[in-house]
């Protein structure tokens, strides 16, 4: 069965550009963004990584992590490094993963065989410090990721581990955010002191508690399911 939602990210032991590492304990209490490409001197692959290198402050801003995979040899991805710094002005600032054996992308899903049996389709997945995955997102060989929204949601992700708050479509960090629809009228007016407008009950519109003097974080993260019955 394929990882889902909430599953414990599996640990590997790898070597990458920046030397061996072990998963779990390289990842820390960041963070992860652990993104796959289908192989090394690819056109598309080439700009993703150049672009993911220049997120790095961003990366750094929210203590998120970057490692990329690809299926080929360590020697093959400094010489693809080169090729990346030449062409998209940034030299890789993140670990890429050596795996010729197909060890971790056969771990993590990263093969779709109806698509193409021997290489990675483009998958990302969210990590967070306590290794539990939290976004998974898969795009075609040929389809470049959109690497802003994958911040989107980090920022997103990081927002509601917070407060007891949902963010609506097409949501940017410090747009108003939901207020989940299991905190009561009553426990809302403590939480967020800013009041909220009303579309319907359920549908509460609240600005971004991180810009208001006064909100209160969620003790719990049980606030955030949603009932289910009735
Ligand atoms: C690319 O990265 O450019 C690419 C990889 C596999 C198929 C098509 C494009």
């Amino acid at each position: 069965m394929s990882l889902q939602l909430g599953d414990t990210a599996p640990d590997f032991s790898a070597i990458t550009t920046v030397g061996p590492i072990a998963f779990h304990e390289w990842a820390g209490r960041d963070w992860v963004i652990l993104f796959s490409h289908p192989r090394d001197f690819t056109p598309v692959c080439t700009t993703e990584l150049g672009y993911v290198a220049r997120l790095k402050p961003e990366f750094d801003k929210r203590g998120v992590k970057a490692l990329g995979l690809s299926v080929d040899s360590l020697e093959s991805h400094r010489r693809w490094a080169s090729d990346i710094q030449e062409t998209q002005g940034l030299a890789l600032n993140f670990p890429l993963v050596e795996d010729e054996d197909r060890k971790v992308a056969r771990l993590y899903g990263m093969i779709h065989p109806k698509h193409d049996e021997l290489y990675t389709v483009r998958t990302v997945f969210v990590i967070d410090p306590q290794k539990k995955i939290r976004l998974t997102i898969t795009y075609p060989q040929t389809a470049g990721r959109n690497f802003e929204e994958i911040l989107r949601v980090v920022d997103s992700l990081q927002l509601t581990d917070r407060y007891s708050v949902a963010t609506p479509v097409n949501w940017r960090s410090g747009e108003d955010v939901i207020i989940v629809p299991s905190l009561s009228d009553g426990d809302a007016a403590k939480r967020f002191p800013q009041g909220w407008r009303a579309q319907k009950p359920y549908l509460r519109l609240t600005p971004d508690p991180r810009n208001i003097a006064g909100a209160r974080a969620s003790p719990s993260t049980a606030e955030f399911e949603f009932e289910t019955s009735g």
